[in-house]
């Protein structure tokens, strides 16, 4: 059983890093934020809730994320562990957890500097069939404004990616989820990475931090 939760600012990489992971360590990723997205284009009871929150940059009540979180780890996928990316995000989240018997093996806080952070939200693009995620500088699609995974087209910019919904969310992150950082540095798992340079340079950062 391996349990990894990957922490960072709006942009620092986690869902690219998360994807590496996923493919070392054969667990699933369980990104929140993926999670309610999918709950508010599904139009469901949840989705319709998270909704106002997340058009607005602000974090979704702990009660939503928490249920959502506690039906997702018992799917037959995680049996042997997962990697939590954008969970928890406040110390009542993170309380959840213990209630629920969730130890955490290794926290990875992915380090960027703000300017990088805004450079990397506003040029990315996904696809809006299969999620791949893209970067209009970094990591461009072969094709222009077409997926390599599944050839859909146009590519996708994510609402809450505008200049003023980025800057609400690196103020969330600043309030209620970088106390984290000392939070688990003080349980002793966790680890930190400098986020900036090739993404394939960072797994292997990863994980020569993680031992493996
Ligand atoms: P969420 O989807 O979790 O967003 P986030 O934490 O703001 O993180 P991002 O997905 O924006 O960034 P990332 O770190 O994954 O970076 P990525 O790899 O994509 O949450 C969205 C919203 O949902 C929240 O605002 C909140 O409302 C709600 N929510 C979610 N979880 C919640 C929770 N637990 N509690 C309450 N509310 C919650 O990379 C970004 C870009 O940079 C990409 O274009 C990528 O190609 C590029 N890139 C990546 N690595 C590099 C690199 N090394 N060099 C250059 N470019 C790079």
């Amino acid at each position: 059983m391996k349990r990894l939760m990957m922490l960072g600012p709006p942009g620092a990489g986690k869902g690219t890093q998360a994807q590496k992971l996923v493919e070392a360590f054969e667990i699933p990723q369980i990104s929140t934020g993926d999670l309610l997205r999918a709950a508010k284009r599904n139009g469901t009871e949840l989705g319709k809730q998270a909704a106002p929150f997340m058009d607005n940059g602000k974090l979704v009540p702990d009660a939503l994320v928490i249920g959502m979180v506690k039906e997702r780890i018992t799917l037959p996928d995680a049996k042997n562990g997962y990697i939590f990316d954008g969970f928890p995000r406040t110390r009542t989240q993170s309380e959840a957890l213990d209630e629920m018997d969730v130890v955490l093996d290794h926290v990875i806080s992915i380090e960027v500097s703000e300017p990088e952070l805004i450079r990397r939200l506003a040029g990315r693009r996904s696809c809006k069939e299969c999620k791949a995620v893209y970067h209009l500088e970094f990591a461009p699609p072969t094709k222009a404004d077409t997926c390599d995974k599944c050839g859909c087209s146009p590519l996708i910019q994510r609402s809450d990616d505008q200049p003023a919904k980025i800057k609400q969310r690196l103020i969330e992150y600043a309030a209620e989820t970088s106390p984290l950082i000392e939070f688990y540095q003080g349980k002793g798992i966790l680890v930190q990475i400098d986020g900036e340079g090739d993404p394939k340079e960072i797994k292997k950062r990863i994980q020569s931090a993680l031992g493996t």
